[in-house]
């Protein structure tokens, strides 16, 4: 079974996955880091090398690959993957794959954002807090029709990591 973590930018992917992958005993992978890999780059130096619609277009090709090729896993995606091309479609044709949607409240991701937002290209750019609040909201809701399609929608308000992981 290959078990898909999706959600926002600091809605708790990687730390959530790494840990349920411990815990259940199976390989962890992280999309962004097999991106990176791929390109022999990370992913602020794919945006800024060579632009977001071709980060995208790798995003689906890498996607497309561990989906074939990777049985047993815990995958945690982008935050903009199930948004691109036929990624989310993908998803939901895979028989063996669970989709789950890692649901945090906008205060709380504001509030993890605005510490780590450098290292995050898409929201680089956003100098005050007020604009990274305007675009974060914005962003979310329009990311919500694609992330609501999700198998499970797991709302991590309140809850540690290891409640997450529990539930
Ligand atoms: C993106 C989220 C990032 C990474 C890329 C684009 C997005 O992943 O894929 O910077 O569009 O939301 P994380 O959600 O793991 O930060």
């Amino acid at each position: 079974m290959k078990i898909i973590l999706s959600g926002y930018m600091g809605s708790g992917k990687t730390v959530v996955g790494k840990s349920l992958a411990e815990k259940i005993g199976v390989k962890y992978m992280d999309l962004d880091e097999e991106i990176s890999k791929w390109e022999g780059k990370n992913i602020p130096d794919i945006f800024k090398e060579s632009g977001e619609i071709y980060f995208r277009r790798k995003e689906g090709e890498v996607l497309q690959e561990i989906l074939k090729n990777d049985n047993s896993v815990v995958l945690s995606l982008g935050g903009g993957t199930p948004c691109y091309g036929k990624n989310l479609q993908l998803i939901k044709d895979d028989e063996d794959s669970v989709l789950i949607y890692l649901k945090t409240d906008l205060q709380e991701l504001l509030r993890r954002l605005s510490e780590e937002k450098d290292q995050r290209p898409v929201i680089s750019h956003l100098g005050s807090f007020e604009a990274l609040e305007d675009f974060v909201r914005k962003h979310l809701y329009e990311r919500s029709f694609y992330y609501n399609q999700s198998e499970i929608i797991l709302s991590t308000e309140g809850k540690s990591v290891e409640e997450v992981v529990n539930a």
